[in-house]
């Protein structure tokens, strides 16, 4: 079976990790933690950087940050169709009104046409859709009234113009889980630029820790990185040229192999796609179908995220979902991680022409 996605792991990117057991500084202190938030901040350009233990953790961070700063703002907005993290992050606080908008059928990211106007209550939550780059610089000139955040979990690499995905909006979240474009197993981060932020969410992040020793000046979390997630981290920052490479040439063969027979996301003008996931969307395909036709052919596949209404838990959510219910249903996300072989990339391309002949 091709695998949707295969972590880049390399003896070389993973001597970090075994040094640190070897030092056995296991948990949340060690060398690592300050090389691996350095690099990220060199590499992103952002003032602040706070590593995470998932970035489900991260994005709460951001939701509580927001929550704490900005207590006046409670209407939340965000898309319909992302993977489930991105609506929980802001449920944890019980403080913020979701509510979403109907997915955009180009670009499968929230469809920012039909935002509300502007208003001094809102909060917009942006998520990059498979690592689709937002042009948030763009949202902020248009909604200058907003808080702007970004789930970035899927943008690690992405840009909007010059400067990376998750850098320009007041606060975002990364994800460093096994199947992103860098990964520590499980970890993620708070970014921002705001001194304010940064320092409430430093604070939130170890267990609301005051200046003094096991005194506690508010309710916090333990969301620490351990120092061998940071290691295996640092070790795929080193790499990430490299990764992005691999991807860029993957990308590449698809677009080209495949353009006469299926859609693609369109990105945005001026934004780079982080190239996490490469999606395509097979007008009239049945997802259902699609998988077990995959499945038979030995290639593992999955779908476009589902809209929001589709979970136990946001059944209540109202508005729109037809664009959303269109893609889940019609798109496909095909294997693109680093070290997937020409050969293999080809028997793809062909199970793709074989599956539009079929249905
Ligand atoms: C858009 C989005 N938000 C949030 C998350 C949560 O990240 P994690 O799985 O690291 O907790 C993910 C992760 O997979 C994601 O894709």
């Amino acid at each position: 079976m091709i695998p949707i996605y295969r972590p880049y792991l390399t003896k070389e990117n993973l001597q970090y990790a075994h040094e640190a057991l070897d030092s056995t500084w296991i948990s949340s202190k060690g060398k690592y933690i300050g090389a691996a938030q350095e690099k990220l901040q060199e590499i992103l350009g952002v003032k602040h950087v706070l590593l995470t233990n998932n970035g489900t953790s991260a994005l709460h961070l951001v939701s509580r940050v927001i929550h704490r700063l900005y207590p006046g703002k409670r209407g939340l907005i965000t898309g319909n169709n992302h993977y489930v993290a991105a609506w929980n992050a802001w449920e944890y606080e019980s403080h913020f009104r979701l509510s979403t908008v109907d997915a955009d059928s180009e670009t499968w990211n929230m469809d920012l046409e039909s935002l509300p106007e502007d208003h001094w209550a809102t909060v917009i939550s942006v998520v990059h859709n498979l690592g689709n780059i937002v042009d948030v610089p763009a949202l902020k000139l248009k909604y200058p009234k907003a808080i702007i955040v970004e789930d970035a979990c899927e943008a690690f690499g992405g840009l909007y113009g010059l400067r990376y995905a998750g850098t320009e909006s007041f606060a975002s979240a990364l994800s460093f889980y096994g199947n992103k474009n860098i990964t520590a197993g499980e970890g993620g981060a708070f970014l921002t630029n705001s001194d304010e932020a940064f320092n409430l969410v430093k604070r939130m992040w170890g267990q609301g820790q005051s200046s003094q020793r096991f005194i506690h000046s508010e309710l916090g979390f333990n969301y620490r990185m351990t120092n061998i997630q940071a290691a295996i981290l640092y070790g795929q920052l080193k790499d990430f040229p490299e990764i992005f490479e691999r991807k860029q040439a993957i990308w590449v063969r698809y677009r080209e192999q495949l353009k006469d027979w299926v859609e693609y996301q369109k990105w945005e003008m001026g934004t780079q796609h982080s190239l996490w996931m490469f999606g395509i969307r097979v007008p009239g395909g049945e997802y259902g179908i699609a998988e077990k036709f995959f499945k038979r052919q030995g290639v593992e596949i999955r779908p476009m995220f589902y809209p929001i209404t589709k979970h136990g838990h946001y059944k209540k959510i109202r508005g729109v979902m037809k664009v959303a219910e269109d893609l889940s249903r019609e798109c496909i996300i095909l294997p693109s991680y680093p070290e997937l072989t020409n050969k293999d990339q080809d028997y793809v391309i062909d199970t793709v022409k074989k599956y539009v002949e079929y249905i």
